[in-house]
């Protein structure tokens, strides 16, 4: 005979929740949960029932909680390793996810597109801590070996990701983020729609960062300037809505820092 309960408002049920919340910690997550749950079962008599489920769904949220919190650490991790390595990198990478967050929040992307775009840039450059630093941080020209070597970078960056449990198609993010609508980019040579979405705001974002950042061999370039090369180039190398929201949104911006700028709205 199960154990039945006749309450029929909701806070009868906040013991077990608090219980639950002991355990799982509170969140809107747990919140919503309950209150889906309420809605599903109106007046639930089976408190069992009620609570098994709650129980089940929270154990997935708890392992979908421990996946987040893992990338977070890799994330965190391997920004540390490079700013100690490579310094520009580094800056590089946080001042790309900003622009690519921004960029895809202006085209009206899905939140959890928006983040799995922000954390693939924060990390879209890490293939080059695999090569030799000589060559990633050489001030002048690079000879067309020297070019060939670099070029490896996106899949050393995607075969590292492939160990860890994104939430996102990271590691192919990463692989195609030099990737061009014409087939001219690389490493494979994709054209158009082959070439992931989320590849294709990265790609814009990190042309715009690369012209008007500073680099080892030369000074800043200047927003205009990487703005013009993104209009020139729409339909061709760069995805037109997004080298659109691209433009639209930083029109009139002079200057952006990864901690101080904020994406126009
Ligand atoms: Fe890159």
């Amino acid at each position: 005979m199960p154990y039945t309960v006749s309450p029929q408002t909701e806070t009868d049920y906040w013991p077990e929740y608090f219980w639950l919340t002991k355990q799982y910690g509170d969140s809107g997550k747990l919140h919503e949960l309950r209150k889906s749950l309420w809605g599903q079962k109106g007046n639930p008599s089976d408190f069992f029932e009620w609570f098994f489920t709650v129980e089940s769904h929270l154990a997935e949220f708890d392992s979908s909680r421990r996946a987040t919190e893992t990338y977070k650490t890799f994330v965190k991790t391997v920004s540390l390793l490079t700013e100690s390595q490579d310094p520009y990198t580094a800056k590089h990478q946080k001042k790309v996810a900003k622009l690519a967050q921004g960029i895809a929040k202006a085209m009206g992307l899905p939140a959890d597109m928006i983040e799995g775009i922000r954390v693939a840039a924060m990390v879209h450059d890490m293939g080059k801590m695999s090569l030799p630093t000589e060559i990633v941080t050489k001030p002048g020209a690079l000879t067309p070996f020297e070019v060939s070597i670099i070029k490896e970078h996106p899949r050393r960056g995607c075969e590292i990701l492939k160990g860890v449990d994104f939430p996102w198609p990271t590691p192919e993010t990463v692989l195609q983020h030099h990737e061009r609508l014409d087939g001219s980019g690389y490493p494979q040579g994709l054209k158009g729609d082959e070439i992931r979405l989320e590849a294709r705001v990265l790609a814009v974002a990190d042309v715009v960062e690369a012209i008007s950042g500073r680099r080892a061999y030369r000074p800043g370039l200047g927003i205009e300037a990487a703005l013009k090369e993104i209009d020139k180039h729409k339909g061709l190398f760069y995805d037109t809505d997004v080298a659109r929201a691209c433009l639209r949104s930083l029109k009139g911006t002079k200057t952006f820092t990864a901690d101080q700028w904020e994406f126009p709205k």
